[in-house]
């Protein structure tokens, strides 16, 4: 209830001291191989007590609602993460890149969350966390391969129902019949 940072400090007893995945449920990507898989993958080409982040660019007018990665050396789909930010005020974020809500971290983050202050709309948060254990570890910023549902708002949970739907083979006709009365096709 304290916020993100909270809630994953709360699972520390849980993974113990090795790295973890923190997969947040109000964000779909809708894609095979899943974020987190394609994530696993590049971690394994990096070196231990690595931590990435998956991000997706979104318009400029919408980095505020978000944490916000800066863009290190690139190396592909990957990058090196150089500085973040939660929830950045209008004007002022340092990229576009949002960081969407698959984590690979390591269990370092705990020993920082524990005396993490509250930060952005007064939450205990991930980001801020993570920024502390980005002064002893390296971030990579993933730019992942599928289409990204933010079901944290209305419109967008709407529409992760009606693009999961039409992935179904066995709804999408009776699916698309339905929105064409809507749309008064
Ligand atoms: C959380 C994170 C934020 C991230 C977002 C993705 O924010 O704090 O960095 O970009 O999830 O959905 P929340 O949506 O909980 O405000």
């Amino acid at each position: 209830p304290l916020g993100l940072g909270h809630a994953v400090w709360c699972a520390r007893d849980i993974v113990g001291n090795e790295p973890f995945a923190v997969v947040l449920p109000d964000e779909l990507v809708l894609n095979t191989p899943g974020c987190l898989k394609q994530m696993i993958e590049m971690a394994s080409s990096l070196g231990e007590k690595s931590n990435l982040v998956a991000v997706e660019a979104v318009p400029d007018h919408l980095t505020h609602q978000y944490g916000i990665c800066g863009v290190g050396k690139r190396s592909g789909k990957m990058f090196e993460v150089d500085g973040m930010v939660e929830k950045p005020a209008k004007g002022t974020a340092p990229s576009n890149l949002s960081i969407t809500g698959r984590y690979i971290l390591q269990p370092e983050i705990f020993k920082i969350l524990q005396t993490q202050e509250r930060g952005a709309g007064g939450e205990i948060q991930l980001t801020d966390a993570m920024i502390g254990l980005a002064t002893s570890q390296k971030f990579y910023g993933v730019e992942f391969e599928g289409e990204r549902h933010d079901c944290g708002s209305k419109p967008g949970f709407l529409r992760a129902n009606i693009a999961y739907g039409l992935k179904r083979p066995e709804l999408r006709d009776g699916l698309i019949a339905e929105m064409k009365k809507y749309l008064g096709q």
